[in-house]
Order: structure tokens, then C-alpha cells, then sequence
């Protein structure tokens, strides 16, 4: 049942060869005793040519009555020619119908985008969604292989969670055999816990945030790459940031090259090449202030604030020190002024604002039991978390970079739902 030749294969085919190919309708043209066809597969799109007297007649009949998607297999001669996309049309000998639409196919030029969304489960058939999805497919193997190359380990931590990571508002609630549990925001203090036998330790898997916002940039469930290292402060985590994301950039800037076209985009290392401005909250603020922004000293920079800030900068940059009523309590809190973290999120320029959030974490035991009393955490939620601090705790930082946001930034999607299969945000569960 294999597939022996892809529609890519046919473009690298010499003129008179014969090829069977087996993929989707996706449009069709008649010119009186010749048919048209589009033919789609995961690697492209292919024009076949239906003649009548030159396939046999019950293959023209099938071409004639075929509707739109139906899966079809094709046989026939590879032809080049000019006026056919790609340079190659395949002149059918043989058309098999393997599954045919059993009605029209609902997904036509014009239609909304709420129809769209409503029907991603075949939407995902656009050859701008199957681009997407390579380059978000590539963009991890990437993130992957560099981290590996580079000594770290990948962990896979649990999704049902007992107390809030990133605080307790955007916790989804799970009934959990009469137990109260959440899912998880990050995986962050598991990896924390990794880290006294691995030292240096990576995660791809989703997060959850149970945010009502309705933004360009919200997802309530979305895939993250964490990343935790022992021995490591503030400015170590800044540098694997900043190589982290420069590679994905300039990995995807030769790989995907291709696929990019399909999109009409073009990814240029340079766009993300280190390093990357740092700005303190205090001088981020201050832009603002002087933009017209009303926002006072502790506030955290929502999606508007990053927007306007991000729009004075061309490359990815780093917004350092926010005040500790910003942050979670796990910051590291700056010797030199403990009113701020040793924290820093990385902007995407131009509009985008936050792809990465971390920094240092508290390895003190009594700095980190006060933090969570301040913050007016029950300690016995965070007994585990306490624990790691009474054996043999050291410095390590980490961060965690949200995939989507990353292909939103990238792509300049429109919106991040567009990086996902099957996107979830607040008004939206199906399909
Ligand atoms: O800044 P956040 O909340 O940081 C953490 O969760 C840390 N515990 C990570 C760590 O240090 N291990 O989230 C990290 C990143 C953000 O910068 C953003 O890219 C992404 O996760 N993210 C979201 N992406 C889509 N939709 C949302 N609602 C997101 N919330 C966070
Ligand atoms: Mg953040």
C-alpha cells in the first residue's frame, strides 16, 4: 500500500517517463474533450491533463464526474511544459477513483474566516496550512537538535498540577477523582527539580492558560520549550536565549526556504542576529511614558504596552528587572536592589512583543519561603518545590519560549491561532 512516487518526485521526473501518483483534487477545468485536474499531496501541487481519446474513456468519465478533494489515483506520462505551474504537467493515461466527495467540497474561494475556523478539520488541506505546519514542524527539530548538541536533556513533566506556576488566575480547574487539580502553565518546577540529576534539561509540550484575553497572541493552550540549567544565573540564561533563537531563526531561514515561498515569505538570519538590545523595565517605562503610555512603576506590560514598545526596536531585545509585584514569586530578586527580579522576558520587534520569559530563580530556602508567604501563597502548595532548597540548592535559571508565538512573530500571521492544527482560545474548543 506504499506510495511510490510523491508530486515532488514528478517535477524531478525527465520528460516521457510514466508516474503514478495518488493525492487530492483540488480544482478542475474543462475545455470541451479536455480536463484539467490540480492534483495535491504533501509535497505540492501537480497539473494533470485529462484528454479525452488519449486516457481511456472510463477515466475521462471519472475526471468528468470527480468533485472537488476527492482522493484519486493518477497514472501518466510527465510532459514539460511551460504554461503549467511548475513547469510539469502529467499527461493521464489512467485516473482511479479512491475516495471520492460524497458532496461539495464546503471550502471555496470567499468564505469567512469564522467558517474557516469551524471547519480547520479541512481547512488543513490548504496548501498555506500544510506550509505552515512544516515550518512549525522544522522550526522544533531545530530548537530540538540544538539543545541536544548542546548537552541538554529532554524531560517530559506532567500536565495535571496541584499549585500555580504563573499565579492562580489563569489556572484551568480538573476534577481530579474528587481532588482538585489544575493543568499546568510550564513545567517549570519540575524541570527544577530535574535539574539536581540532569543539570541541563529541555521540554516541548503544552501549557495552559485559562486567559480570557482576546488577542493576536493568546492561546489558552499552546506548545512551550522550556529550559532549565544548574549553575546558572541571569545572564547565562540570556546567552542560550539569545543562541537558542538565533539558530531556530537562521536554521529556518535555510531550511524551510522553500516551503517559505508557498507563504511569499523570506526569513533572513540577520533579523534576529545577537545581540540583542537590553533594556530595563525602568528605562522600557520610561519609552512609554514618553509615548503618551499610562502605566506606573510595578505594573506588568500587558499586550498593548509590549505592542508600542516593540514597535521602537528592529531585532529581538530584552526587557530586564521588572518590579518582583510583576513577576511570580520564584524570581530571584536583585541583590543590588531587591525591588526588582533578576528576570528577563525577550521582545520580538515590530509590534510583537513576548516570545520568552525567564531569568534566575530563588535557590535560598528562607528567601523563598518569605517570597511565598508575601505573596500570599499557601506554603504547604509548594511543600515539594520548598524541599529542593534543603539539598545542596545552587543558582540555576531558565526560561520558556511559547512555539506559537514564535511562528506569529516569524510568519507575521495575522493571528497565533494561525500556527496551530487545531487552535484553542477562549471562544473556541471544536473542532
Ligand atoms: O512568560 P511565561 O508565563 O513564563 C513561564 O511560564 C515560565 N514559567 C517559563 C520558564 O521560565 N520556564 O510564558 C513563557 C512564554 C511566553 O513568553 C510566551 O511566548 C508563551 O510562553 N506564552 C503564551 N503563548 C500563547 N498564548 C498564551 N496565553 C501564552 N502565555 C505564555
Ligand atoms: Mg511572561
Amino acid at each position: 500500500m506504499f506510495k511510490k512516487y510523491y508530486v515532488k518526485d514528478a517535477f524531478l521526473s525527465e520528460e516521457g517517463s510514466e508516474i503514478e501518483l495518488i493525492g487530492w483534487v483540488r480544482s478542475k477545468r474543462r475545455h470541451g474533450r479536455l480536463i484539467f485536474l490540480d492534483l495535491r499531496d504533501s509535497t505540492g501541487v501537480i497539473q494533470v491533463a485529462v484528454k479525452q481519446g488519449v486516457s481511456d474513456s472510463k477515466s475521462f468519465e471519472n475526471a468528468l464526474e470527480i468533485g472537488l478533494e476527492s482522493a484519486v489515483m493518477v497514472r501518466g506520462i510527465i510532459k514539460k511544459d511551460p504554461r503549467a505551474h511548475g513547469g510539469v504537467e502529467l499527461h493521464c493515461n489512467n485516473l482511479k477513483v479512491l475516495g471520492p466527495s460524497l458532496e461539495d467540497f464546503p471550502i471555496r474561494k470567499g468564505v469567512g474566516l469564522k467558517f474557516l475556523l469551524d471547519n480547520r478539520h479541512l481547512h488543513l488541506r490548504s496548501p498555506k496550512v500544510v506550509a505552515i505546519m512544516k515550518i512549525r514542524s522544522i522550526l522544533m527539530d531545530i530548537a530540538r537538535r540544538w539543545l541536544r548538541d548542546n548537552g541538554f536533556i529532554e524531560i517530559n513533566c506532567p500536565t495535571f498540577i496541584t499549585a500555580a506556576v504563573e499565579g492562580g488566575a489563569t489556572l484551568f480547574n480538573v476534577e481530579y477523582f474528587g481532588r482538585k487539580a489544575y493543568l499546568t502553565q510550564s513545567v517549570q518546577f519540575y524541570q527544577e527539580a530535574a535539574i539536581y540529576g540532569l543539570e541541563k534539561v529541555y521540554s516541548l509540550q503544552p501549557s495552559f492558560r485559562a486567559e480570557l484575553s482576546r488577542t493576536r497572541r493568546h492561546l489558552t493552550e499552546f506548545w512551550h520549550l522550556e529550559v532549565e540549567m544548574a549553575y546558572a544565573e541571569l545572564e547565562d540564561i540570556m546567552k542560550i536565549v539569545e543562541v537558542l533563537v538565533y539558530t531556530m531563526v537562521d536554521g529556518l531561514s535555510r531550511e524551510a526556504r522553500d516551503i517559505l515561498k508557498v507563504l511569499g515569505k523570506e526569513i533572513k538570519s540577520e533579523m534576529a542576529e545577537p545581540p540583542y538590545p537590553r533594556v530595563k523595565y525602568s528605562e522600557a517605562l520610561q519609552i512609554l511614558n514618553n509615548k503618551g503610555v499610562q502605566i506606573n512603576w510595578g505594573e506588568d506590560f500587558g499586550a498593548d504596552e509590549e505592542r508600542i514598545l516593540s514597535k521602537e526596536f528592529e531585532k529581538p531585545f530584552f526587557v530586564t528587572n521588572y518590579p518582583k509585584e510583576a513577576k511570580a514569586f520564584y524570581h530571584m530578586l536583585d541583590p543590588t536592589d531587591p525591588s526588582v527580579c533578576l528576570n528577563a522576558d525577550l521582545l520580538a520587534p515590530k509590534g510583537y512583543g513576548e516570545i520568552v520569559g525567564g531569568g534566575q530563580r530563588i535557590h535560598d530556602y528562607h528567601l523563598l519561603v518569605e517570597r511565598i508567604r508575601e505573596n500570599g501563597l499557601n506554603i504547604e502548595d509548594y511543600k515539594w518545590y520548598v524541599d529542593l532548597r534543603r539539598y545542596g540548592s545552587i543558582p540555576h535559571s531558565g526560561f520558556g519560549l511559547g512555539i506559537e508565538r514564535m511562528l506569529w512573530w516569524l510568519l507575521e500571521l495575522p493571528h497565533i491561532r494561525s500556527a496551530c492544527l487545531f487552535p484553542r482560545t477562549p471562544a473556541r474548543v471544536y473542532p
